[in-house]
């Protein structure tokens, strides 16, 4: 496999080289540098033979995939005899290690919720002793000493065999009231209503491996499309992880070639004979560049997780990562559900098109663009082992190379709850006048909009029960003549409607 070295600068269709201050981008470019020549050298070149020597599939249990749901009045799902799935009952084990905590704990303590959420980060050794603990975090623990196991992946890190079994190590400490048995990464933001409504719709008392796939092809082809990835956190239900523990050691040493965690984990699995119920809300984010358009086009689904912040750009182009992240958990805080849900409206007198990332961006296009360019990711970004613009998971179309038809990008800049379950979101022109001065011939600077402020009404979590529809919009005119504040309104569709242009 080929290891040629791209940078951002190969691609040169990149939103943000309009929108990043060049200060910015030289920062990210040589943190990326860095960090993309150290996963390099962990993940070089690799075997596409994911056949092993194992004839003896006779018994394999059967598969329990129904689920036992009823709907309650309000809509909600609520389990046979089960009281709903609620934070309490899942137990987070998080992958950790000493060397890079100091740095890591920041991404945890942004969804870390003391005496709310439960679980341990595991550590591969005992703490330094300088290092304080406090309740920002989860308390620790320290894995058991994984020597004796097989691992044989040469490019790979035995790292993986120490994570696989946090499970086990999790499952073991027999704590009461556990449902879910939920991995991730000490660089994994989970946002915990959603991972919640997620895992409330499917029935705890049967075995159910719920996650999501890496983003890029090129990973999913080599490291395998049946297996949730474990940076973007996946889950497991009580009974399945009781069966999984049981024969877990020896998958460990059979599937010794395996590179990650998260594969062995899955190679167990397939011995089980469960396969992963895909959710598309866990993000491996196996992407480099900006995620912006990901980010900007997210699907239909309660965003339950994002991951390796240190390997792509800003998620807001001006902040820092750490801040931009805490920028995003603002807006889920205020209405978790609605997290980057997409609204589209139209102003068919003046021929605009908006485009709303709830809690993100607004994309302004002074022109008429269908639902569905509206609903494809621009790819601002990049495959995680490549650097190539695609192929992806998911449709992506490529910035345009006219500039003529890019949108007028607004970035978050302040959330509220306004009473009576409504949120007012606040969005602000991003490089104001730059436009202008890359295509006079679009004239976009002649658009005097600056802020695009949308209300909603808060996001109800018993929709994501229901069959999934992006919900409607409306432009408002602002209160100034002068239109430099847009109202949108975001709101259920009528039951016939469409942004179907008549
Ligand atoms: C249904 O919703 C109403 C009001 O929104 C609430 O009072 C009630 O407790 C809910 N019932 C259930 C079973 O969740
Ligand atoms: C979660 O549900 C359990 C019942 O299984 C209940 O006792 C507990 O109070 C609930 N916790 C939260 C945080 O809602
Ligand atoms: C993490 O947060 C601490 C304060 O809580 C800060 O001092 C430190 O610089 C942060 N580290 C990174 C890498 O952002
Ligand atoms: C968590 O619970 C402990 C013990 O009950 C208590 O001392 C502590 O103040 C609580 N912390 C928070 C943030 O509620
Ligand atoms: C803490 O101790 C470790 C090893 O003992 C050392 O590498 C690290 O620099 C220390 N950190 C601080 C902040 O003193
Ligand atoms: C809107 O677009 C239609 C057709 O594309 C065109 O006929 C009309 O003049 C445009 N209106 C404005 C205000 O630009
Ligand atoms: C970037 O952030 C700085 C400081 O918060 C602010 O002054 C500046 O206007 C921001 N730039 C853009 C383009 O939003
Ligand atoms: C841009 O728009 C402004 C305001 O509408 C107008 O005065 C100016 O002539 C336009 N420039 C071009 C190049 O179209
Ligand atoms: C907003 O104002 C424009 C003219 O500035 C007008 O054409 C349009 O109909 C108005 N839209 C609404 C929804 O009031
Ligand atoms: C838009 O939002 C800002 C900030 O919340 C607020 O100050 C302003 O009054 C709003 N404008 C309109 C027209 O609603």
């Amino acid at each position: 496999m080929s290891c040629t070295r791209k940078t951002l600068h190969d691609h040169p269709f990149n939103l943000w080289k309009f929108l990043v201050s060049p200060t910015i981008k030289a920062i990210d470019v040589f943190s990326l540098t860095i960090q993309f020549t150290l996963a390099l050298c962990s993940v070089t070149s690799i075997s596409l033979i994911l056949y092993f020597a194992f004839s003896n599939y006779s018994h394999l249990p059967q598969l329990h995939i129904n689920r036992v749901t009823n709907f309650n009045q309000n809509g909600s799902v609520s389990i046979e005899g089960h009281e709903q799935t609620n934070i309490s009952h899942i137990l987070f084990g998080i992958a950790g290690s000493v060397k890079s905590w100091n740095k890591r704990r920041n991404y945890t303590e942004l969804w870390w919720k003391p005496n709310v959420t439960r679980g341990f980060v595991w550590f591969d050794e005992k703490p330094f002793p300088n290092m304080t603990w406090t309740e920002t975090v989860p308390p620790y623990k320290v894995s058991e000493d994984t020597s004796r196991f097989k691992y044989s992946c040469w490019y790979g890190s035995r790292s993986a065999v120490r994570i696989a079994r946090i499970v086990k190590e999790s499952f073991q400490l027999g704590l009461p009231n556990v449902r879910w048995f939920v991995m991730g990464d000490d660089d994994t933001v989970f946002f915990n209503d959603n991972l919640v409504s997620v895992l409330a719709k499917y029935d705890h008392n049967q075995m159910y491996y719920i996650g999501g796939n890496s983003e890029s092809v090129e990973q999913d082809v080599i490291h395998s499309y049946t297996m949730a990835y474990g940076g973007g956190g996946f889950a497991i239900s009580y009974p399945l992880a009781a069966e999984l523990v049981k024969i877990l050691d020896g998958c460990i040493d059979r599937y010794d070639k395996f590179y990650g965690s998260d594969q062995k984990i899955q190679g167990c699995l397939s011995e089980i004979g469960v396969p992963v119920t895909k959710e598309l809300g866990f993000h491996q984010l196996d992407i480099r560049g900006s995620p912006y358009g990901l980010l900007a086009a997210h699907p239909l689904a309660p965003l339950v997780s994002l991951h390796h912040f240190d390997y792509f750009e800003s998620i807001f182009p001006n902040l820092t990562q750490i801040d931009s992240v805490e920028k995003l958990v603002s807006g889920y805080e205020v209405d978790p559900s609605r997290i980057l849900q997409q609204s589209f409206c139209y102003d068919l007198n003046r021929n605009w098109s908006v485009s709303v990332s709830w809690g993100y961006t607004v994309q302004f296009y002074p022109f008429l663009v269908t639902a569905k360019k509206l609903e494809t990711a621009v790819g601002t970004f990049q495959t995680w082992r490549s650097w190539d613009t695609g192929p992806f998971t998911f449709n992506t179309q490529p910035i345009s190379s006219d500039m003529c038809e890019r949108p007028v990008v607004f970035m978050l800049d302040r959330v509220e709850s306004v009473g009576g379950g409504k949120t007012l979101t606040g969005y602000k022109r991003y490089n104001m006048g730059k436009e202008e001065k890359d295509c006079p011939r679009c004239n976009y600077t002649a658009v005097a909009v600056q802020f695009f402020n949308v209300s909603a009404p808060k996001f109800n979590p018993d929709l994501w029960n229901k069959a999934p529809r992006r919900q409607c919009c409306e432009i408002i005119n602002g209160t100034d003549g002068a239109d430099t504040v847009v109202h949108v309104q975001i709101r259920g569709c009528k039951r016939f409607e469409s942004v179907t242009p008549q």
